[in-house]
């Protein structure tokens, strides 16, 4: 059968996607025109490749500039109701892309550092996903992402401000410029959650400064169970034997953008699995990058990765095998 008939029946898990990088232009009017905010604010510049990027030292600059779109973006986010529309509309997406179980990241502090109740954020989340499940089928479970850049009594105050939400909040990670920001910083932070049951994963975003010493600190002084990328894995032979030890799942994402020749990272994503990580495929920030959602990204993976129907079988089981489920709930979605 064809690849994108089978990718569009394939029963899907996504793990590693924001929830504010699902902001779509259509969104991003509905909500600044219903909260009156300047037509200024509403600018929206598909993230495209810069002409001659190829360097490190630019793409530390080409994630910075996709953060400030990103940050700009999400300040049309203010009540209850526009953090429900904004995921609900993301779980719409899962229902049209045959993604079964979702989990799903959220930035709280750059919406509280606006003014905006951590309880506005969390509880239109929650009323989405209540709903999602009801009405479309659509299972799925929050990451509170802590931005990295902040400072740590930022990220503990954060972790307080969740604690009335525990129950909604599966697990907890950290995102955003990563450039200076090791995970060593968050050390009292993830003991903290640990010490809560949240479960624990973090980025290692790709090809950053000492992107295998980040990975080895996720690992080692986190203890995370998961990695949001950590590509750069590879780099490190002794980490590699680590990570496929302890059964460390790499959300990978091979996204792209305006002027990419091809979806970014394919080549050392099939690496991994062939070395025994676990690596499963995720869309990341289907708003903001050309990619988009699964159904319209994997088709072209599995075209410039020359990957099998059954290798995306693989890749998806892995999604379900390290998702954050009670084993009886694992077993509906096998
Ligand atoms: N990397 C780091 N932080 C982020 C990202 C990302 O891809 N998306 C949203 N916040
Ligand atoms: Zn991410």
């Amino acid at each position: 059968i064809a690849t994108h008939e089978f990718i569009a029946g394939l029963p899907k898990a996504e793990l590693h996607l924001h929830i504010e990088g699902t902001l779509s232009l259509s969104m991003k009017r509905k909500l600044a025109e219903r909260n009156k905010l300047q037509l200024s604010e509403l600018s929206f510049t598909p993230l495209k490749v810069p002409p001659g990027s190829t360097g490190q030292k630019l793409d530390i600059l080409q994630y910075k500039m996709f953060l400030d779109l990103y940050m700009q973006g999400l300040k049309v986010l203010h009540t209850v109701e526009d953090f429900y529309d904004l995921a609900y509309a993301y779980y719409e997406e899962c229902k049209r892309n045959n993604i079964i179980y979702a989990e799903i990241s959220f930035d709280p502090q750059p919406h509280t550092d606006r003014g905006i109740p951590f309880a506005a954020v969390i509880e239109g989340l929650q009323a989405a996903r209540v709903e999602a499940a009801k009405t479309l089928g659509v299972e799925s479970r929050l990451i509170m992402c802590i931005n990295r850049d902040m400072t740590l009594e930022s990220a503990l105050q954060t972790l307080s401000a969740a604690k009335p939400y525990r129950d909604h909040i599966t697990g907890l990670g950290l995102d955003s410029v990563e450039d200076g920001h090791p995970p060593i910083k968050f050390k009292q932070l993830y003991d903290l959650a640990r010490a809560q049951d949240y479960e624990l994963t973090a980025h290692c975003d790709v090809d950053m400064v000492n992107a295998a010493e980040h990975v080895r600190q996720c690992i080692e002084v986190l203890g995370v169970r998961r990695i949001d990328h950590g590509i750069n894995v590879l780099d490190d032979p002794t980490l590699i034997d680590t990570a496929i030890e302890r059964g460390i799942l790499f959300t990978a994402c091979p996204t792209w953008r305006d002027g990419d020749p091809q979806p970014r990272r394919v080549d050392r994503i099939k690496k991994m699995r062939d070395l025994g990580l676990k690596v499963s495929l995720n869309t990341d920030d289907p708003g903001y990058f050309a990619s988009g959602y699964m159904n319209a990204m994997l088709p072209r993976v599995v075209e410039c990765g020359a990957l099998t129907q059954d290798d995306l079988v693989a890749y998806m089981r892995n999604a379900f095998d390290g998702a954050w489920l009670p084993e009886d709930e694992r077993q509906e979605f096998i």
